[in-house]
């Protein structure tokens, strides 16, 4: 009996938990950033049924979405699919997915609206995510674990006072320098709702929850400190006590690192643009980190996907400790399916081993 038990628990891939509370590992664990998505044909044949924010909202299809990547490529984790911006939506927002991405029809230009603003309850009602969630908790959670997710707050701030995405959000940070007393209001209201979301996520049965903040970078360091950092903050420390370990990504943001490295996170999930080893050297040799593979070389070829792979693991000293392999950012939609595989399986077949590391 006892072995029986011993069995089941082992078919658990324990890899992501194990990195993330740095203990060593045999090789790292890996998943993708948007890992379920337009890539796959088998995704996109849902999508050709559905739209972005239906099957956002249908747990059964968002749970088959989720599952997709994790059959086709046994990664180390399963994300679960939804989108950062639905808690925007349920605050009151008027979200859509156009051809070009997000679009909020009633962004926020004034303080009184953000007045208006809800912070939801988080419950199965207004977050289908969170059924979601628990289906694929007794579907693949005794196996594999499963990442919830939100939007940090300043990122959530970007997209409902820009509206949609845009590469220097210039709407969004003339708010912030014009209106610094509304822009606090708003992002402490996405703050107690990003808390009340992901609390929700990981009693759903999440055991690793991410944070997103693609848009740090566009703040100086100055501004960082006034409108991301006491947010970011208080939100970690709120969910510490449910003792789940937390990725934070940003995307551009090396000046920002001396700040974000003094985060209470389990990993830091960087770009390309930094070196790993030289942002462990800089800001602690014991730091977790995620990363951080351009997703552009997936547009490649099998050959180059396979040596850079090795190249950016082997280039982390101690790789097999506090240390996941994924992107730098989101996969590309045009990725072909055979450079994901062979990404995939070069860190699976991941040895230290210098002979192995040539071939
Ligand atoms: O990682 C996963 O597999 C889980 C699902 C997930 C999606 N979006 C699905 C999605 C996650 C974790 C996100 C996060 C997200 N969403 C971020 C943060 C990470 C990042 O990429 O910077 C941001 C900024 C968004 C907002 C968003 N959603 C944008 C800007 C877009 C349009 C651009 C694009 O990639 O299409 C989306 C749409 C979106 N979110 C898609 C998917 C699969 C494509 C929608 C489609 O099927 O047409």
């Amino acid at each position: 009996m006892l072995a029986l038990i011993g069995t089941i628990i082992s078919m658990f891939n324990d890899l992501l938990l194990k990195a993330l509370n740095k203990e060593i590992v045999p090789r790292p664990p890996v998943w993708l950033m948007r890992q379920a998505g337009r890539y796959l044909p088998e995704y996109q044949k849902i999508r050709s049924k559905v739209s972005f924010l239906e099957l956002c909202d249908d747990p059964e299809l968002s749970v088959e979405v989720s599952i997709q990547p994790y059959t086709r490529f046994n990664t180390d984790a399963v994300i679960v699919f939804s989108d950062i911006l639905l808690p925007a939506q349920k605050m009151g927002l008027d979200l859509e997915f156009t051809e070009d991405g997000p679009k909020i029809n009633n962004l926020i230009t004034h303080e009184h609206q953000i007045k208006a603003l809800k912070i939801p309850m988080a419950n199965e009602e207004t977050y289908p995510t969170l059924t979601a969630i628990k289906m694929l908790k007794k579907e693949v959670g005794s196996k594999v674990p499963i990442v919830g997710f939100s939007g940090a707050p300043w990122t959530l701030f970007c997209y409902m006072t820009e509206g949609y995405s845009s590469p220097n959000f210039h709407k969004a940070k003339k708010f912030l320098h014009g209106n610094p007393e509304a822009a606090h209001q708003l992002l402490s209201k996405i703050t107690n709702t990003t808390f009340l979301y992901l609390t929700m996520q990981a009693n759903a049965g999440a055991s690793v929850l991410q944070i997103f903040d693609t848009w740090a970078g566009l703040l100086s360091l100055e501004d960082y400190r006034t409108y991301a950092l006491p947010y970011l903050k208080q939100l970690l420390s709120d969910l510490l006590p449910l003792k789940v370990p937390i990725i934070l990504y940003t995307n551009n943001s090396h000046h920002l690192l001396p700040k974000i490295s003094m985060l209470k996170v389990n990993a830091l999930s960087l770009d390309w643009r930094c070196n790993l080893q030289e942002v462990r050297d800089t800001y602690g040799s014991s730091l977790g980190l995620q990363g951080n593979l351009d997703p552009t070389i997936l547009l490649t070829n099998e050959t180059v996907v396979r040596e850079k792979t090795k190249n950016m693991i082997s280039g982390i000293k101690d790789w097999n400790k506090g240390y996941v392999c994924n992107l730098g950012h989101g996969i590309l939609p045009t990725t072909p399916i055979e450079n994901v595989n062979a990404f995939l399986e070069t860190v699976h077949e991941f040895v230290s081993n210098p002979v192995a590391l040539s071939s």
